[in-house]
């Protein structure tokens, strides 16, 4: 008998509710076929907490993330909540769960499955086999430095600024992360800076170079953002494992997620130094699309996969789930995102049906 697991679910905002259903179903799917002893309970985040509670992160949905095993997250924000007070507004209920659960690494892959392999904007020669992992530091650098605000000057103009800020302790600790990853995979990690301007970088070339003592089989290289964003479009398969700041990571992996064509299949994590994590998909709240029963919820699946395999130790599970996402997407069954255009498309519970009719149900019980 496996020891039970508690997940705390965030639906959140625009598509996040929708998406997130369908990871729950997969979760009931696998405590009814598998066994699986996971237990979950949700609660409100970003908007909708701000509609409900007047607080994007309410201390109730941050004890139950605390308490939890981990976190399955779907989306936050929405133009409904862009004029409210800074303080109020759904992204800072991120940026304080992040950082109250000093959840530092965060762990974004970009991963061409040959299925979408047309998806992409870019050539199939360049994109083909793409398998790369951003490690972003999530609860440092410019987003949280400080001091920042918008003031007036004596001169009576307004002026806004925020600090760029890195410690050594927090630089060596996502270093130490993004080489264990990278020991995982092809053992090559690309540490990506601006070190050219930029003190906060050049303490970070240094430190990174630093933790790499200890992991000598791992090649490492530099790079500045600006030329690394330029060869993530012009040759992407030369990363294997990419390490970088809060904000570069940002950007950074935006771009890396449009390679694979489908910012709708994307799973992260976002991980403590227990490896206690937060998962979400790489995608927003879209609410273009919102409440349309439109979305794809293949990234909140897989993004729950990652929980299963990492935060759980469940391989076993995920890859259930991931052989079933695969198995569907071979069948040509496609969310509007992922469409080729004029292929019929299902809608994001059609997605579901078909992810849990592939859980087979386990031969023995056990
Ligand atoms: C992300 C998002 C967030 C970020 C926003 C919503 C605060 O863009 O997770 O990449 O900038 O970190
Ligand atoms: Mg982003």
């Amino acid at each position: 008998m496996s020891q039970a697991h508690t997940i705390a679910i965030l639906p959140g905002d625009g598509i996040g509710p929708e998406v997130t259903a369908q990871a729950v179903r997969v979760i009931d799917a696998l405590n009814e076929r598998h066994s699986a002893a996971i237990s979950y309970e949700q609660a409100p985040f970003g908007g909708a907490a701000y509609d409900l509670h007047g607080v994007p992160l309410p201390d109730t949905t941050l004890d139950l993330a605390r308490r939890s095993d981990a976190i399955l997250l779907g989306a936050i924000g929405g133009p409904k909540w862009e004029s409210i007070e800074r303080s109020l507004r759904p992204e800072r209920g991120l940026l304080g769960i992040r950082s109250e659960l000093n959840l530092f690494s965060n762990l974004r892959p970009a991963i061409l499955y040959p299925e979408l392999a047309d998806a992409s904007t870019l050539k199939p020669e360049i994109v083909s086999g793409l398998d790369i992992m951003i490690v972003r530091e999530l609860t440092g650098g410019i987003y949280f430095g400080q001091p920042r605000a918008i003031e007036q000057t004596e001169q009576g103009e307004r002026r806004g600024f925020n600090t760029l800020v890195y410690t050594e302790p927090e630089i060596r600790r996502i270093a130490h992360s993004a080489y264990t990853i990278a020991m995982q995979r092809d053992k090559r990690l690309c540490s990506v800076d601006k070190a050219n301007v930029l003190e906060s970088s050049e303490l970070w070339r240094e430190i990174v170079t630093d933790v790499g003592k200890a992991f000598p089989e791992v090649e490492l290289s530099h790079m500045y953002i600006d030329n690394a964003c330029m060869q993530l479009i012009r040759s992407p398969k030369q990363f294997d494992v990419l390490v970088t700041g809060n904000l570069f990571g940002d950007i950074l992996s935006d771009a890396a997620s449009m390679l694979t064509g489908s910012i709708g299949m994307l799973p992260s994590a976002s991980l403590d130094e227990n490896g206690k994590g937060m998962y979400e998909p790489v995608h927003g709240s879209a609410p273009d699309i919102a409440g349309k029963n439109m979305a794809n919820p293949i990234a909140t699946i897989l993004s729950l996969a990652m929980l299963l395999r990492s935060s759980f130790e469940r391989a076993d599970l995920a890859d259930i789930v991931e052989s079933a996402v695969r198995s569907v997407l071979k069948s040509g069954m496609r969310t509007g995102d992922i469409a080729k255009p004029g292929e019929p498309t299902v809608s994001t519970s059609e997605m579901g049906d078909a992810i849990l009719a592939a859980i087979p149900v386990a031969t023995n019980s056990n």
